[in-house]
């Protein structure tokens, strides 16, 4: 696992900032237009339509030729997921979004994962254990910290929920390209990973699952990445900025 780190500029840290911004407000308009009865392709003409209004460009349509605007996986699936015209959505279904855009040489990526209704109790251990371990990740964000404590932290809320920590997808620098060193996986290995610095940008995005862990990547369109058991994911992702003091967490919903 690579040590290397990026820290930002503070010129930069500001076009970091407002792309994280509208990035966060349009995952949280895409979650508000999306309905039962609606194609995922339909959701991601949505994203496409909503991201072109911002001035800026989806960061993953054409990333590795990646054909999306946004990725939208549902129940098994965890990540990666490509809008599809046969793929209505239902209201039981969990819907994970992942957005990214760029706008003025900088980049936004973040990710939450929704239902239509009222989640069965499994469900809520589910999204409410994904989103709780992001945010104690998030806390471990701090100069002087490595990347290791975030792990843990991530680690530890999703084993006292029983949740499935994914091992092959992992969180990351970010800000001027989408995937910047370090990794910052959610499960801790051997070594304490990169020391924190004010100017870093990291994306913290548990990936659980209901069932074990194992995942697989589809045959056919060789993204969707799905649980091995069928059973549901989550998935939420914070772009968090490292600073002297306490973490500054760049997509935090607008509260206007
Ligand atoms: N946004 C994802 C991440 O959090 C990466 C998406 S890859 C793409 O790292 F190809 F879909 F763009
Ligand atoms: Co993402
Ligand atoms: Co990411």
């Amino acid at each position: 696992m690579s040590r290397d780190q990026i820290i930002h500029t503070p010129e930069e840290v500001v076009r970091i900032r407002r792309a994280a911004a509208v990035t966060a407000e349009v995952r949280d308009q895409i979650a508000a237009q999306a309905r039962p009865g609606m194609t995922t392709f339909d959701l991601d003409q949505v994203a496409g339509e909503l991201i072109r209004a911002t001035g800026g460009k989806s960061a993953f349509l054409g990333y590795r030729g990646y054909p999306g605007n946004i990725c939208i996986s549902v129940n098994d699936e965890v990540v990666h997921g490509i809008g599809r015209p046969d793929r209505i959505l239902l209201d039981t279904d969990l819907v994970s979004i992942d957005v990214g855009v760029e706008i003025d040489g900088a980049i936004g990526d973040t990710a939450r994962t929704f239902g239509f209704r009222e989640l069965t109790a499994d469900l809520k251990r589910l999204v409410n254990g994904t989103q709780e371990a992001l945010m104690a990740g998030i806390r471990q964000a701090k100069r002087g910290n490595h990347v290791r404590d975030i792990s843990l932290a991530v680690e530890t809320v999703a084993k006292k929920h029983r949740l499935g920590v994914v091992r092959e997808y992992v969180g990351h620098g970010c800000g001027i390209r989408m995937h910047e060193p370090p990794e910052v996986p959610n499960f801790v290995g051997f070594g304490q990973g990169a020391l924190l610095s004010p100017g870093m940008v990291l994306c913290i995005e548990p990936m659980l699952n209901l069932g074990t862990h194992k995942v697989t990547t589809d045959s056919h369109d060789h993204w969707t990445v799905r649980t091995r058991d069928g059973e549901c994911a989550a998935h939420f992702e914070h772009m968090v900025l490292i600073t002297e003091n306490e973490p500054e967490i760049l997509t935090w919903p607008k509260t206007t």
